[in-house]
């Protein structure tokens, strides 16, 4: 049997160790899928002392993983200590440069070096995988770098944050509000400590803007996303979505306009009887909507130690497939001296239908001066309902709902500001944007 590959871990966390305990029990398996073995010769973590159901024999400990990316005995370095910069951006920056390949799952540093990354791994010959790094167990990458190459892509959307999915999916089967659902996804170690950067959207848009280079041939360009979380969707916008046919979900979405190419995560109606409507709870999906093939919709797990390590480790596994001097596929989809410029399309000119529901004073001549406003902006109404409860009477605030047909972003925003200019609302509208699957 041929060489041995020689693999260095840095990062021995929930993914970290439940790949390093994956390669240790399967490696007769893998031996005989790869045509050679795959061995762990270094690790890298801060605590050397921490019991992580791993081998050490015969394994060099690092407590520097940067030290690991320049000394270690190895072939391929294992990146899965997260950050996009410190120690995470230093050793991967250092393997590459060594000249070893390079493994991670870490969206943060690919959305922010990943073209830097993509180019010095190109210079020097060598692979840098990252399927983990975006929707963790579901084979997205490699389905967009290589399965479905020469495919024109319209858009690409996903559900792609566990957490948010959790929380909404949750709000909904329950009743329960945002805050309530959010304290149990922390007391079931779904969401972080500070949940900000999942709920906030930033999470989603890290791995939407690597679904966009991909998928359009431009750098990644995540701070030109258009972003909003998931925290003001209140359980009223819930059942209100429910009743005209939706749920609500936090989508990630990449879309070509004339004008450029849309980037946006937001929560979005879907149509209760899309397949993505039915993703519950912490799966992630990703829908692809390309030329040649139509729509593919993948759905599974988006974290977790073990899924996430077996996206890792199918990257290993196609380093040591691969035969020394065979050309290789371009870590970004095209040689990233190719990637175009990221052509922004301004949110304005998004066209889509809108959701709109206003807490308004019950005053006579109110539903008529939301509808004339609407008019006044071209916008044309799906549908306009009083959706209280409770009867009318006139210190009672009364919700008004209204869905448009296709429309643009700049007209809801014109027509909402002059609604709010009449002095009749309560509190701020809430607006959200309608997103409907090809098929
Ligand atoms: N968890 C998931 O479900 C998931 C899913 C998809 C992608 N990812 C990505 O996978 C990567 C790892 O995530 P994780 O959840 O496994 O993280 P984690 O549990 O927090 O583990 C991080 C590991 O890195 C080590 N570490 C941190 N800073 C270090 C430093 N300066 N020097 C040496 N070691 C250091 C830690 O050492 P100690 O153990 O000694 O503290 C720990 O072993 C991240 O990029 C994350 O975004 C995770």
């Amino acid at each position: 049997m041929a060489n041995a590959l020689k693999i260095g871990v840095a990062g021995l966390g929930t993914v970290g160790a439940s790949l390093v305990r994956i390669l240790q029990t399967r490696a007769n398996a893998l031996a005989v899928a790869c045509g050679r073995p795959i061995a762990v010769t270094a690790v890298s973590a801060r605590d050397a002392s921490k019991d992580r159901g791993i081998l050490m024999d015969g394994i060099a400990w690092y407590a520097d993983p940067v030290e690991m990316a320049k000394d270690a005995d190895i072939d391929v370095f294992v990146e899965l200590v997260g950050g996009a910069e410190g120690a995470a951006e230093q050793s991967v920056r250092a393997a590459l440069v060594r000249g070893l390949h390079v493994v991670t799952a870490n969206k943060a540093l690919l959305s922010r070096h990943g073209v830097e990354l993509a180019k010095l791994a190109e210079e020097k010959g060598r692979l840098l995988n990252y399927e983990a790094a975006v929707a963790g167990g579901i084979p997205v990458i490699k389905t967009l770098r290589e399965s479905l190459t020469g495919n024109n892509f319209s858009r690409i959307y996903g559900i792609m944050n566990g957490t948010c999915n959790y929380i909404l999916t949750r709000m909904e089967r329950e009743g329960l509000s945002f805050a309530d659902c959010l304290k149990e996804a922390q007391r079931l170690g779904y969401a972080e400590a500070d949940p900000s950067f999942d709920i906030e959207g930033n999470d989603t848009a890290h791995k939407l803007s690597i679904l966009t280079t991909l998928a359009f041939g431009c750098e990644i360009s995540a701070d030109q996303i258009y972003l909003e979380g998931i925290t003001n969707i209140s359980i009223e916008d819930i059942h209100a979505a429910a009743d005209l046919g939706y749920r609500i979900k936090l989508l990630g979405v990449a879309q070509k306009t004339e004008s450029g190419i849309e980037q946006r995560v937001h929560p979005t109606m879907v149509p209760l009887d899309s397949v993505i409507a039915q993703v519950d709870g912490v799966t992630n999906a990703v829908a692809l909507e390309s030329d040649i093939l139509g729509e593919l919709l993948m759905v599974g797990p988006g974290a977790g130690g073990n899924a996430t390590a077996s996206a890792v480790l199918g990257d290993i596994t196609d380093i040591a497939k691969s035969r020394p001097g065979a050309q290789e596929v371009p870590v970004l989809g095209r040689p990233a001296h190719l990637l175009e410029p990221y052509r922004q399309a301004e949110m304005q000119s998004h066209e889509g239908g809108y959701f709109i529901r206003l807490t308004v004073q019950d005053r006579t001549g109110v539903f008529a001066s939301i509808a004339t406003k609407m008019a006044e902006n071209a916008i044309s109404l799906e549908s306009i309902v009083q959706h209280s409860k409770q009867p009318a009477a006139p210190d009672r605030p009364q919700t008004i709902i209204l869905v448009t047909h296709a429309t643009m972003e700049s007209a809801v925003r014109k027509a909402v500001g002059a609604i709010k200019g009449e002095g009749y609302l309560i509190g701020e509208p809430q607006v959200i944007r309608i997103e409907r699957p090809k098929g």
